[in-house]
């Protein structure tokens, strides 16, 4: 099991892939109306019609014009759907994306399907599959619509939890069953000189290379990312009104943004409950906890006495754990919701390591010795955002399967919260 995503990965060609990822994106807008799809209801999030228009653009900017003779589809899209590539041209502000009434949603969809006919005329041409250089573009086009994926996942999910209404992003999708948590302990690994970052043929990111070696102090790694109960626990022991667990920008979060709780809980009754993509229920105690932010994670860990691990302790870690659990494609596939949810095994082993959410690290989001970035305007993809922001490990519930990678480095700002985060301990 632990090759399922490169072999699916290996065994569906560009243009069959292709096709799938862009209807994936649809499919998980299906159920959404044209009023979902407006609206941005914070600076760091997109309207979905954004995202739906973004990674179209990425196809027109950075394939389609490689053709000279292609005509842009509106040339007003090419500013208000370009993100950040400065090298590309001027964009629109990011903060005004939900200000915008047009191009309306079904505009946007006309412009995805223009430009998957024309991307998948070029498939029947053999245009890309004579050119190693567009057949990279497709790839990075198709992992960068992934991430796109999430990013409408955890957008709906914060622009809902915001309105009274309570809406579902789907109904009719029922949680996972949760068990009792896995017993907590400790893995050992070894001192030594490991290697880690990405080598070879698959598909990685600039960021997860060049490989190389690391040395590590003897460490032990959590078997579970740590669950909503015991970080109720935290709670209820004033972890949130002690500054002496908390780093100083941390603690000024708390006090700026009222912090109490992670992000969606609430309490009702007495009793905590979550707003979560198919409406609001208990908080599952068993269930690793998420939406907290890295200042959390970490103030958590201090309360406990111990700490978070590195990226390359996560890694070195991850190197016999296969990549399986709770996705968003298996979980939409099999009728469940998009949430984490907990798993009893008690095997001695290291479980939901890939799946369910993304796990901070002590590590802060910074090249790797000799990186480099990708040449010409996508190398502005990654390389530039290595500055005040904090790696994640393993995937979440809203990740798709056979996008993760062990190597695959996600960041963000040590104060978000909105993406599904969690953590492990290490010690
Ligand atoms: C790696 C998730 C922080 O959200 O900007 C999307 C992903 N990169 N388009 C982001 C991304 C280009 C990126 N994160
Ligand atoms: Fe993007």
């Amino acid at each position: 099991m632990s090759n399922q995503s490169e072999t699916l990965y290996l065994s569906t060609n560009l243009a069959e892939r292709f096709a799938a990822v862009r209807q994936f994106t649809e499919t998980l807008c299906e159920t959404l109306r044209p009023e979902d799809c407006c609206i941005q209801s914070m600076p760091n999030s997109s309207p979905v019609r954004w995202h739906l228009a973004h990674t179209t653009w990425f196809f027109e900017t950075f394939l389609l014009k490689t053709d000279s003779n292609y005509r842009s589809y509106d040339e007003h899209y090419e500013v208000l759907f370009n993100s950040y590539y400065n090298s590309v041209g001027e964009q629109f502000p990011r903060a005004l994306r939900g200000m915008l009434t047009r191009p309306t949603v079904a505009e946007v969809y006309d412009y995805r399907h223009e430009v998957d006919r024309l991307v998948t005329k070029w498939f029947g041409e053999g245009q890309i599959d004579a050119d190693q250089q567009l057949a990279k573009v497709v790839e990075l086009g198709l992992h960068h619509e992934q991430q796109h994926q999430e990013l409408i996942l955890t957008d709906v999910k914060h622009m809902f939890s915001l309105n009274p209404l309570r809406p579902r992003f789907r109904a009719g999708l029922r949680p996972s069953a949760s068990d009792s948590p896995a017993k907590c302990e400790w893995i050992h690994f070894e001192e030594g000189l490991y290697t880690i970052g990405h080598v070879g043929e698959g598909f990685a990111y600039d960021n997860e290379g060049p490989q190389h070696r690391v040395f590590l102090e003897p460490y032990a790694l959590a078997s579970r990312p740590v669950t909503s109960g015991e970080f109720l626990e935290f709670i209820s022991e004033g972890g949130y009104s002690r500054p002496e667990f908390w780093l100083s920008e941390g603690w000024q979060q708390v006090q700026v943004n009222g912090w109490h709780h992670p992000l969606y809980w609430y309490e009702q009754d007495g009793r905590w409950q979550e707003f979560t993509l198919s409406g609001s229920r208990p908080v599952d105690l068993a269930a690793p906890v998420t939406h907290v932010s890295f200042f959390e994670a970490d103030a958590f860990s201090r309360w406990a006495g111990v700490r978070l691990p590195t990226e390359a302790e996560w890694e070195v870690a991850a190197q016999d754990v296969g990549i399986t659990g709770n996705f968003a494609d298996t979980l939409l596939c099999s009728g469940h919701a998009i949430h984490p949810s907990s798993r009893s095994v008690d095997d001695g082993r290291l479980a939901q390591m890939f799946g369910d959410i993304w796990e901070w690290t002590a590590s802060q989001y910074t090249a790797y010795p000799g990186y480099q970035p990708a040449p010409g305007a996508l190398g502005e993809y990654n390389g530039k955002f290595m500055c005040n922001q904090f790696v994640l490990r393993g995937g979440s519930c809203a990740t798709s399967s056979n996008h993760i990678r062990r190597t695959y480095r996600n960041f963000f700002a040590p104060e978000a919260r909105w993406q599904f985060s969690g953590f492990r301990l290490a010690k």
